[in-house]
């Protein structure tokens, strides 16, 4: 079946692409440092965009009550996640301490736009790792137990 990432988090990925790519275009140590960022993230957020995000495609249908059998495709994602996340965790530590650098030299510099960009991505791992990781394997855990897989 095909799984749709929501809109709204597909959105987010993208607005914090260009934001980033928008500092690399800076003058200075900024530019640098978002360089630095732009390295780290590109692999993780395709690993997002492949495993972790699209299984929340099936949020809205689950709490309406429909579960159908070609949902049982979604397992394979979510397995993927609990197999690596570990891996995604360690790379939002990784980006911490890029993000740490960013927000330090956007204050020496005087680019505001980069300390916010730091405190955006920074907010957006957290998020993913409090809730959108976790929902996505319950969204796992709730297809195979309803399917009896
Ligand atoms: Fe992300
Ligand atoms: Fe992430």
């Amino acid at each position: 079946m095909d799984l749709k990432i929501p809109e709204a988090l597909k959105k987010e990925h993208e607005a914090l692409h260009e934001e980033l790519a928008k500092l690399t275009r800076l003058p200075g140590q900024v530019a640098e440092a978002a360089r630095k960022l732009t390295h780290h993230l590109h692999d993780h957020f395709r690993k997002e965009q492949e495993y972790a995000l699209p299984p929340l495609g099936l949020l809205h249908d689950l709490a309406k009550g429909t579960v159908t059998p070609e949902m049982a495709g979604v397992l394979a994602m979510t397995d993927r996640l609990k197999a690596e996340l570990p891996t995604l965790l360690s790379e939002h530590l990784q980006m911490t301490g890029a993000l740490h650098k960013l927000a330090e030299v956007g204050r020496k510099e005087m680019r505001p736009a980069a300390v916010h960009f730091a405190e955006a991505l920074k907010l957006h791992a957290e998020m993913e790792e409090q809730v959108l990781y976790p929902a996505a394997m319950l969204v796992g855990e709730y297809v195979r137990a309803r399917l009896g897989k």
